[in-house]
């Protein structure tokens, strides 16, 4: 059979040879999936909720391809679980949930979605960094439990983002992105990565600093780095502590590069403003979590990248990754081509 993928024809089955089989764990927005159906035995999960891990288990069994999103761990375990496993493909630019060096062992493509997020990403950042700023949350509350008495001199002061330094870990594409529209709010950018990015310093007037200069200098702090062993908990009570008191700090990118404690103790205890996350260390954050009871903390469920659009193109983006590992091509984004070499 011959599908089309990324504007190439590629061969997907040998005629007469049966239909690649494929678990997806969730429903996916937009028509990712009837084209997913015209070229391959699908399987869906059909809840809200990922598939608990034993569904999930049993349900590779068979499978060819896996199409997954960031809440399914896909690990050594499941890899052998899944013998004629071929390509994974997660709906998200993150893979921290997956063994990548397992895979590549065993042979399977992992494919991901990155690019297609990055503006609306970026967007949502800078929607935190203004609501964290300038207290919008606070002033709906406010308003909804009956505070709003009068106008008032002194109420719900916020700090300005116009003029202010911005500090970016982590100047990939979103966080390049981010820097883009910092530029309309005349913000002087710093930016902090182990890779220097000279050609982007001088198209979008960023200045590479140290994690702790950028840390020292900045009064906005926004997180683009991804979840690696060097990422973990980079902002930990070290870190919280070479801020100044007045920064607000964001966070998009995943949950675990902030050590939540830390994180709770310089909101209490003001050594820092504010802060703004959409990720956390352990999603969903329990509703008993400490963290929800600080004022100066706006915590939202993992919806960066979350628009109509967007999400339609991520699913889009998997299914053409997941196709062209079935065909035994390397997926457009692809995380370990490698792998393709043979286990
Ligand atoms: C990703 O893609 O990694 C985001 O966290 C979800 O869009």
């Amino acid at each position: 059979m011959i599908v089309r993928w990324w504007h190439e024809d590629v061969e997907l089955t040998v005629p007469g040879a049966p239909r690649p089989r494929v678990f997806v764990t969730r429903q996916l927005p937009g028509d990712a999936l009837d084209r997913l159906r015209g070229e391959a035995e699908v399987d869906v999960w059909p809840d809200e909720l990922p598939p608990p891990r034993e569904r999930l288990l049993d349900a590779v069994t068979d499978a060819d391809g896996l199409l997954c999103l960031l809440t399914d761990r896909i690990d050594g375990e499941l890899l052998a679980a899944a013998p004629r496993l071929r390509v994974v493909s997660t709906m998200a630019v993150g893979h921290d949930n997956i063994d990548v060096a397992a895979c590549t062992r065993r042979g399977v493509v992992v494919g991901h979605t990155p690019g297609v997020l990055t503006e609306t990403t970026a967007d949502f950042a800078f929607a935190l960094l203004l609501a964290a700023a300038r207290r919008v949350v606070e002033g709906d509350r406010a308003v909804r439990e009956g505070r709003w008495r009068t106008w008032r001199p002194s109420f719900l002061l916020g700090r300005d983002l116009f003029g202010a330094t911005l500090g970016i870990v982590g100047l990939g594409a979103i966080g390049q992105a981010v820097a883009r529209r910092a530029r309309g709010f005349d913000m002087r950018l710093l930016y902090a990565d182990p890779r220097r990015k000279t050609e982007v310093e001088r198209a979008l007037g960023v200045e590479h600093v140290t994690f702790d200069e950028l840390l020292a200098v900045c009064d906005f702090v926004s997180v683009h780095a991804p979840l690696t062993p060097q990422t973990r908990h980079l902002f930990d009570d070290a870190a919280f502590a070479k801020m100044k008191p007045a920064a607000v700090f964001v966070n998009t990118s995943r949950g675990a590069v902030v050590d939540e404690v830390a994180l709770h103790r310089a909101l209490e205890t003001g050594r820092i403003a504010a802060a703004a996350i959409d990720v956390a260390e352990r999603e969903p954050l329990p509703k008993s979590d400490p963290l929800l009871r600080l004022p100066n903390l706006i915590v939202t469920p993992h919806i960066a990248s979350a628009s109509v659009a967007t999400r339609e193109r991520m699913a889009a983006l998997a299914v053409d990754n997941l196709l062209a590992g079935l065909a035994g091509q390397t997926p457009r984004h692809c995380v370990n081509p490698e792998a393709l070499d043979g286990p």
